[in-house]
Order: C-alpha cells, then structure tokens, then sequence
C-alpha cells in the first residue's frame, strides 16, 4: 500500500528507526542504494523558497539514481490555478514520488488522497517533518540513542517545526518540552497528539512559557525563527513577544554540560539565537544541515519499498 510522509507521526517509533539506520548507512555508503535508476523522476515542487530542502532533495534523488524535476508554483499551475488532486493524477502517471513545499497542510492531505505514488511533506505551515528525521539522525550520531533524551524547543510554539519536534520526539520516545509565550503555543490537537505517541513510547510531552524551566537539564536546545515563512506581515508583534525566548549563553548554561544546540536555518543571528550559540563548539547546525540528504535518501527508499 502506497505510504506518505505528511506528517511526523505517519511513521511509527520501529519505522523511524529503520529509516535512520538506512540514513546512517547511506551516509557511510553513499550509492549503495538505486531505487530510481532508469532514471525514474521525483517531482520537488515549492510554494516558499528553500536552499537546503532543493539542494538535498536534488541532490538525494541523483545519488539514487534519478532525475529530480525540480518545479516552482510561479511557473507551474499549482499554487490556486488547479487542484492538488487534479496535480496528482498528473503527476503519477510520470513520477515515482512527490515532495511538495506548500502552505496548508489540507493540501497535502488532498494530494496524497489523490494519488497511488508517496507524498512527502517538504514542510508546510503545520509541519517540517523532513527537517526532524535530519535533527533526530544528528542527535543519535552525536548522542546516542534517542529514547528518553530531553529536547527542548525554545521560540515559536506554534511553528511548523516546534509542531513536528513534538510529534517526532514523542514518536522517538523522547522527552519533549516547548518553551513558548502562551499566544504562541502548539496547537492543542497536536500536543494530544505528541502526548498519544508519548504514551506508546515511554517520551513525555510538555508545554511551558518560561524558557529557563523548559530548558533546565535539556540534552538538546532548538530553535527557529521566529518569522516563519508566510507570517512577514506579523513582524513586529512577533518580535515584541518573542524577544524573552532566545537561546543565548545565559539559556544554554542551564541545559546539561554537554547540551548540544539544533536550528534547521535559515537563522537570524542577534534574534532568536545569539551568534555566539549559533556558531560555537555546542552547535550542530552544519551536521543537521548535511543531514537532510542522508535522512531523506533514506525516507525516498523506505517509501519506495512500500509501494
Ligand atoms: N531547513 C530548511 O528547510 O531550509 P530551506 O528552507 O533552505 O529548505
Ligand atoms: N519555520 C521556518 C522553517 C524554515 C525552514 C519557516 O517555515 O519559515
């Protein structure tokens, strides 16, 4: 039966494990996986920019011996001119997957449900599932097994990736804490969610607004900007209410000795991160980043095999 990736918790904790340990594998042999070869073509379409999700999806899909069609919504007739499922239909007569950057989450929904080949969530406004199998593959290499770590994101609560760090570090057995002011918390069904992986797995789930009890003994510290795309227009009171939340010095002396620090980027040094965390001995983000292709090399394969 065809498989998607639309959300984190579409993978169950003993399925996210495999697919990290393909993506340790494909990180250690990077060709030692051609599912695409013919080659047979994957769709990566986007509605928001992106350097890091193109890149590695361009580049992912290569290693496994296919053709990327990289499309963009201003020249496509996707973005309000034709359905997601009208899309889809076209689509999978001619591709063997398709990953698709976009806005709502319904729309994915509506594209999966339309189509027999797998739909990946290259992020959407609820989501960034991608992002967190790179995060949790950066996290295991650095720090070992996953289970019952402590993960706190700091910021925007209600962001794509605060959202899928829930789901995915509940999925994984971790212990995850949100550190938000309240006008920016997650949205409550998907900490019920987190909280319904949670008890499957042994990881925990909890919301705070003050950041310095969220990241009290925290093995890992993450943010993301507090502007996400498509939220411009709230700037200012973003940054009004946000700016108590940043992950600085001072923050991460609270988390463990050897609290590593995580940021998908891009990022805004000087707002919800200082440069010197961003940018010092704890911080992974270049790992994290590099990841994206193992991670998703890997999901690609999985889904393929599913179909
Ligand atoms: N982290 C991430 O998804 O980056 P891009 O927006 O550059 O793809
Ligand atoms: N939360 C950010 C992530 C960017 C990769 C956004 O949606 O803009």
């Amino acid at each position: 039966m065809t498989r998607h990736f639309l959300r984190d918790d579409d993978l169950s904790q003993a399925e996210q494990l495999e697919i990290l340990e393909l993506a340790s594998r494909l990180k250690r042999d990077r060709f030692a996986e051609r599912p695409l070869e013919g080659p047979r073509t994957v769709a990566v379409v986007f509605d928001k920019s992106s350097t890091r999700t193109r890149v590695s999806f361009a580049v992912g899909i290569a290693e496994l011996g296919g053709n990327p069609l990289i499309i963009t919504t201003a020249n496509s007739q996707l973005g309000g001119k034709e359905t997601p499922a009208d899309t889809a239909r076209v689509l999978e007569r001619q591709v063997a997957a398709i990953v698709w950057r976009t806005f709502a989450q319904a729309g994915l929904e509506e594209m999966a449900n339309g189509t027999r080949v797998p739909v990946v969530n290259g992020l959407s406004d609820d989501f960034h599932p991608c992002q967190l199998l790179a995060d949790l593959l950066t996290i295991r290499e650095h720090r070992g097994e996953l289970a019952g770590q402590t993960v706190t994101f700091v910021g925007d609560g209600s962001c794509n990736m605060a959202q899928s760090y829930l789901l995915a570090g509940a999925t994984a057995g971790m212990h995850v804490r949100i550190a938000a002011p309240a006008d920016y918390a997650p949205t409550p069904s998907v900490i019920a969610d987190a909280e319904r992986a949670a008890e499957r797995t042994g990881g925990s789930v909890a919301v705070f607004t003050d950041p310095q009890q969220a990241v009290a003994g925290a093995d890992v510290v993450v943010t993301d900007t507090w502007v996400s795309m498509g939220r411009e227009a709230e700037t200012a009171a973003r940054l009004e209410q946000l700016s108590r939340y940043q992950v600085n010095a001072e923050l991460m002396e609270l988390a463990k000795p050897d609290a590593n620090f995580l940021h998908c980027l891009p990022a805004d040094r000087g707002f919800e991160v200082s440069a010197d965390v961003l940018d010092g001995p704890r911080s992974l983000i270049w790992d994290e980043a590099e990841n994206r292709l193992h991670a998703q090399k890997a999901l690609l394969v999985w889904l393929l095999r599913q179909a």
